[in-house]
């Protein structure tokens, strides 16, 4: 099994343009899961999402880590702003979150666009058409559920870790 800093490395390696862009820092500021942020769970996603692909010799790695990294990027700005109901959140923050990758990567592979646009299944019955949109709905679900006993000073080693510049947007 690979060690936590591999796939660290691996991460920044094949996901560092979304590590260092602007929603992804912005990310850190939009709260998510009590006690977490969007971006900080997108990276929980990434790594769990990782070690569950691990069992798989067929999965598409790169693919993942860079669906992952992006996969919430839609609620920035938008959750209680434009989406105004817990349903239209639910169903609409994929597909923004598939623009905004759109808009970092300049272009997304059909598979990366099926893992973040359903990513919320089954809460949203559009169904994972790739067994890394279904690693995602896993993963996905597992983090949110320790996510609310997160502990601050794990995020700032893990973002130490990561060199990632975790800083206020103006
Ligand atoms: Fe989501
Ligand atoms: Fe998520």
């Amino acid at each position: 099994m690979r060690s936590k800093e591999d796939l660290e490395k691996e991460i920044r390696r094949v996901g560092g343009d979304i590590l260092d862009s602007e929603w992804f820092i912005r990310g850190f500021s939009q709260p998510h899961h009590f006690r977490s942020n969007v971006s900080d769970h997108e990276l929980h996603v990434t790594k769990t999402s990782l070690r569950l692909a691990g069992l798989f010799s067929s999965a598409d790695r790169e693919a993942l880590i860079r669906a992952c990294l992006c996969h919430d990027m839609g609620l920035i700005g938008n959750r209680k702003v434009v989406y105004t109901t817990g349903r239209m959140c639910i169903t609409q923050h994929p597909l923004d979150s598939a623009t905004r990758a759109k808009d970092i990567l300049g272009s997304i592979s059909a598979k990366e666009k099926d893992i973040i646009e359903h990513h919320m299944f089954p809460l949203v019955l559009k169904r994972p058409n790739s067994l890394e949109a279904v690693i995602i709905c896993i993963a996905d679900k597992y983090c949110a559920l320790y996510e609310p006993f997160t502990v601050r000073s794990s995020s700032e080693r893990l973002h130490s870790r990561m060199k990632i510049a975790v800083r206020a947007m103006a």
